[in-house]
């Protein structure tokens, strides 16, 4: 009788640690996911750098305004594709 209930103590024990330790873990990926704040604003500053680079190095083959070469889908003389787009189209993004 008594070897049976401290069988039964060591199981339920065994049972709500495991069952804290499952609720400890899914607080967890809750708090992970509340701590996701996605990108930072950008500051208009940084957008105004990025404008620069990209019309000096970047706008000769994609388009001051990314809109990617004429027939961006069909090989040139050379064989070689033509600078994409930057949107969906292009698959930049
Ligand atoms: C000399 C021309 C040239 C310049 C300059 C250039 N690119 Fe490109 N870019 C290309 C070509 C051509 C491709 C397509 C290559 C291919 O598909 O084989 C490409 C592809 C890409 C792609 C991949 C698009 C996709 O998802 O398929 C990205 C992103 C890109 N360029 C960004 C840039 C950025 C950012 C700059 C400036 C820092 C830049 N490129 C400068 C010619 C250029």
């Amino acid at each position: 009788m008594e070897v049976t209930t401290r069988k039964l103590l060591v199981i339920a024990t065994v049972i709500l640690l495991l069952a804290a330790m499952a609720i400890s873990v899914g607080l967890g990926a809750i708090a992970d996911t509340r701590n996701e704040r996605g990108p930072p604003p950008l500051d208009p500053k940084d957008v105004r750098i990025g404008r620069e680079v990209y019309l000096q190095y970047c706008a000769s083959c994609h388009g001051r305004r990314g809109e990617g070469e004429p027939n961006w889908r069909e090989p040139n003389a050379r064989g070689e594709l033509p600078a994409p787009p930057h949107d969906a189209e292009g698959h930049t993004w």
